[in-house]
């Protein structure tokens, strides 16, 4: 519950953490099934506790794409009978607009166009985003997004799941400089990213190989005995993170070398990441553009953003038509 798109009345997440934990990742249809559980009892604890009743209510905002179709459609289809029977306006949103919209309810008034660093479990994309409702994408991943690197790499490491936050706290006592992992593209003209190989890397380096370089055999088949790793599982993770900092910070000064942006705004889960919130913003800062991320908070997901984002659409008559579809991917 979102009052003039910044406000926030009342924020809910019904997290699945516990459930998909055991499998080390979303399982699709688990994630469904509970959203179905989980989607009338969230609305109600909403609006109680922003003590707004349904019918005060001026937009009902969604996110449709992109996404697991299953979990989509549930809210969609919440969404959408709401405001069937209540008469009240739909909006459906792009998640990605989302989660960029989420730094702007934390620091009104960034300048746009502004480069924009979506990193979360399944994107990692660059944009130039001219207002709240237009983007181009300037780049994005090639394979993983960074926290599915973070949260396989958890997994490599046994430090569970979801793995963002494990790492980013255990690398505050590791050495960022113990092993060197090849920052993969930074060194490319293009704004893409590849995570998969430095991911490699770490199972390679806790299996006792190749210790995380660029060299593309292993130097034993990966079943063989392995020798006890000299560095800690500290040392690993600071230098994961350093490296996956590395290429999101450099990519992103790429972009707003290339667009000549005056600003920029990260968003996503990864976005939770202190290591990354700390360069990012030295390293803009030393060129001069500004750096913006949203309160930890609104960082993960969370459905305020969408009804932050929702406002805007609402006020320029953006409403959709109540046979909008979800879609998995955007065409
Ligand atoms: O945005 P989000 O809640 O869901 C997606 O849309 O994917 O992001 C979840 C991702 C997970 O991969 C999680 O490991 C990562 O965000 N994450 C972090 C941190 N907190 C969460 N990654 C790095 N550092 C963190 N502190
Ligand atoms: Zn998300």
């Amino acid at each position: 519950m979102v009052r003039d798109g910044r406000e926030i009345l009342s924020s809910v997440v019904s997290s699945q953490v516990d459930i998909h934990r055991k499998f080390g990742g979303v399982v699709p249809e688990l994630a469904c099934r509970c959203h179905i559980q989980n989607i009338l009892p969230v609305i109600d604890v909403a609006l109680a506790e922003a003590g707004v009743e349904l019918t005060q209510i001026d937009t009902i905002a969604v996110t449709n794409r992109p996404g697991l179709i299953g979990a989509l459609l549930v809210g969609l289809t919440a969404a959408k009978t709401l405001c069937a029977v209540t008469g009240i306006p739909l909006v459906a949103l792009d998640h990605v607009a989302c989660h960029l919209y989420s730094t702007h309810m934390t620091h009104p008034g960034i300048a746009m166009p502004c480069v924009g660093l979506v990193v979360s479990g399944g994107h990692t994309h660059l944009y130039l985003c001219r207002d709240h409702f237009r983007r181009e994408l300037l780049g994005g991943t090639q394979d993983d997004a960074a926290g599915e690197a973070y949260d396989k790499v958890a997994c490599i490491l046994e430090l569970g799941y979801p793995g963002g936050k494990p790492i980013d706290d255990l690398a505050r006592q590791g050495n960022p400089k113990a092993i060197h992992f090849k920052r993969a593209f930074l060194n490319r003209e293009e704004l893409d990213f590849s995570f998969s190989g430095i991911k490699t890397g770490v199972l390679y380096h806790v299996r006792g190989q190749n210790v995380g370089s660029s060299r593309r055999t292993p130097k034993r088949p990966i079943r063989t005995p392995k020798p006890k790793p000299t560095t800690s599982t500290a040392d690993v993770a600071a230098s994961f993170q350093a490296a996956v900092v590395d290429i999101l910070v450099g990519k992103t000064l790429q972009a707003v070398r290339h667009s000549k942006a005056g600003s920029v705004v990260v968003a996503g889960g990864v976005a939770a990441n202190s290591r990354l919130r700390e360069v990012m913003c030295e390293r803009c800062s030393a060129e001069g553009v500004e750096a913006f991320f949203p309160e930890l908070r609104l960082c993960t997901d969370n459905a305020a953003m969408v009804a932050g984002l929702g406002y805007h659409y609402a006020l320029c008559g953006k409403i959709a038509s109540l046979s909008v579809d979800a879609a998995a991917r955007i065409s």
